[in-house]
C-alpha cells in the first residue's frame, strides 16, 4: 500500500461567486468583482491564512448558459500569475486541457508560473467534455474519448520532457563566458501520434522540476491515466461508500503501476457552516431560495426524464423509478436517487443540492460537526483531504478558515503552519530528478 499522508490536505476550489448556482444572486455576492483580480488575490490570501495546500481553478472553453450566472471570467493561468505575487506559500493549481493545448505552449506557461510562484504550481490535466468547446478550437465536435486520453498521455510525456530539456544546474551566468553550461540544454525530439516537438523549451527547468500533476478522471481511461501519471487526484464522491470505492480503486491501480508516491486523493466538499446546526441549515436554505424556480425545475425534469413543473417546492420529492428503468445518463440520475433515498429532501432541497456541487459531498453543521465528518472520511479510507467547494465566496471560505480549520488543527488533523515552500512540500511529493 502506498504511504498515507499524516494530515489532511485541503484545497480551495475557486469558482465565480461560489459553487451554488444562485450564489451570484445574493445581495452580498461579489458578482460585480469577477473581473477584478484583487478579488482572486484576496481569496488566495484567505486560503493561505488557513494554511491550505492550494487554490484551484477549473476551466472551460465555451460560454455555457451565460444567463444562469458566471462560471468563467479571467483566464486561469493569467489570473494565477497575479495570485502568485499576492501570496508566498500557498500552491496554485490550474486546469489546462490536453485536447486544446499543445505541449510547447502548456510547458512554457506552467514552467513560467512555477518560476513566478517559486515552485507552487500544479497542472490539473483534463481532456474536456463538450462539443461547444471543441467548436471553439477547430473541431466539428468533441473528438472521441479514447483519442482524447491518448493525446492527454502523450501531452504529459512531451510537456515533462520539455521541462527536463534544461538541467537543474544549466544556468552558470558567467559574464565573461557561458550563460548555460555546455550540453545542459538539449532538444527533446518528441515524435508521437499527436505531436511533433523538437525542443528545447525556452524556459529553464521549473523550481519543482515538474509542476505537480493533478488528474480528475472518472472513466476507466481517466482512472488509468491517474494511476500511471497523476501525483494528486481530485474526485467526485457523493457519500462515504462512493468515496471509499473510488479511493481504494485508485490506490490499487497506483500500486499496480508500481508507484510508491502517496498520490493524495481529494474529493470535492461543499460545506455550510454555522455556529449552530440550525444556523448552518438556514444559510443553505437562504441560498436555495435564490434559485429561479421554473428553470431549475425544467433542468431537474431533464435529469429525471419527466415533467417536474407541477412539483410542490416544499413537499417531499415524489417517488422516482429505479435506475434500471431510466433511459437517460445514468451517473446523475443515480446520484439523485441516492440523495432522495438517504436525505428524503423536499423538492427545493433537492434543487439546492444539485445546484451546489451537483454530485459532490455536502456537509452542513457546526465547525465541530464538520470536523467530525471530515475526520470520519479521512480515517475510513474515503479521502486524503478535500477540495473545498464553498457555496458562496468569499464568505464561506472565510467561515471555513476562521472556524473549521482551528478545530481540525486542535485535533491534529491539519497543519498549523507550512513546513515547506513548494506545492510538492505541502503534498509530501518528491521532486523529480532532472537528467544531470
Ligand atoms: C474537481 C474536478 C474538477 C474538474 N475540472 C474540470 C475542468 O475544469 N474542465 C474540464 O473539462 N473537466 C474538468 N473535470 C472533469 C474531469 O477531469 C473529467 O474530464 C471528467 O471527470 C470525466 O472524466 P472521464 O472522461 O474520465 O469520465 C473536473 C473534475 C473534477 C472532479
Amino acid at each position: 500500500m502506498n504511504p498515507r499522508p499524516s494530515m489532511l490536505h485541503l484545497n480551495l476550489f475557486i469558482m465565480g461567486c461560489g459553487h451554488h448556482r444562485a450564489a451570484w444572486r445574493h445581495p452580498d455576492s461579489a458578482v460585480d468583482r469577477l473581473g477584478d483580480i484583487a478579488y482572486y488575490e484576496a481569496l488566495a490570501r484567505t486560503a493561505e491564512r488557513g494554511k491550505l495546500d492550494a487554490v484551484f481553478f477549473a476551466d472551460g472553453h465555451a460560454a455555457l448558459d451565460v444567463n444562469d450566472g458566471p462560471r468563467w471570467f479571467l483566464e486561469p493561468l493569467t489570473a494565477m500569475a497575479a495570485m502568485a505575487r499576492a501570496t508566498e506559500r500557498i500552491g496554485l493549481v490550474s486546469t489546462v486541457s490536453s485536447t486544446f493545448g499543445t505541449p510547447f505552449h502548456v510547458a512554457r506557461q506552467l514552467a513560467s508560473l512555477d518560476h513566478i510562484s517559486r515552485g507552487r504550481m500544479g497542472w490539473n490535466v483534463v481532456t474536456s467534455m463538450f462539443d461547444v468547446e471543441a467548436r471553439n478550437h477547430g473541431y466539428e465536435a468533441m473528438p472521441p474519448h479514447d483519442w482524447r486520453y491518448q493525446r492527454a498521455e502523450e501531452m504529459v510525456n512531451a510537456v515533462q520532457a520539455l521541462w527536463d530539456s534544461w538541467d537543474d544546474d544549466a544556468l552558470v551566468h558567467d559574464r565573461q563566458g557561458d550563460f548555460v553550461r555546455p550540453g545542459s540544454v538539449r532538444a527533446v525530439d518528441h515524435r508521437g501520434e499527436h505531436f511533433r516537438v523538437d525542443g528545447p523549451l525556452t524556459v529553464p527547468r521549473p523550481p519543482q522540476g515538474h509542476p505537480v500533476l493533478f488528474q480528475a478522471g472518472a472513466s476507466e481511461q481517466g482512472r488509468d491515466l491517474a494511476a500511471r501519471r497523476a501525483e494528486a487526484v481530485y474526485a467526485v464522491a457523493y457519500d462515504l461508500p462512493a468515496a471509499q470505492s473510488y479511493y481504494s480503486d485508485i490506490k490499487r491501480r497506483v500500486a499496480a503501476a508500481g508507484r510508491t508516491s502517496p498520490v493524495p486523493i481529494m474529493p470535492g466538499l461543499v460545506v455550510y457552516v454555522g455556529s449552530t446546526e440550525a444556523e448552518a441549515r438556514a444559510r443553505q436554505r437562504a441560498l436555495d431560495e435564490l434559485l429561479p424556480v421554473a428553470s431549475s425545475l425544467r433542468q431537474l425534469g431533464g435529469f429525471v426524464g419527466q415533467d417536474c413543473s407541477g412539483w410542490a417546492l416544499d413537499e417531499p420529492v415524489p417517488p422516482l423509478p429505479p435506475l434500471s428503468a431510466f433511459k437517460g445518463p445514468q451517473g446523475r440520475y443515480g446520484t439523485i436517487l441516492r440523495i432522495v433515498e438517504t436525505e428524503r429532501p423536499t423538492v427545493r432541497q433537492l434543487l439546492g443540492r444539485l445546484a451546489a456541487g451537483g454530485g459532490h459531498c455536502t456537509m452542513v453543521g457546526t465547525p465541530e460537526q464538520i470536523a467530525d465528518q471530515m475526520a470520519h472520511w479521512w480515517r475510513n479510507g474515503g479521502a486524503d483531504g478535500f477540495n473545498l467547494m464553498p457555496p458562496a465566496l468569499p464568505r464561506d471560505i472565510d467561515d471555513f478558515v476562521d472556524h473549521v480549520v482551528p478545530v481540525l488543527q486542535q485535533r491534529g488533523l491539519f497543519r498549523r503552519d507550512y513546513e515547506g515552500h513548494t506545492l510538492r512540500d505541502h503534498l509530501g511529493l518528491a521532486r523529480p530528478p532532472g537528467r544531470s
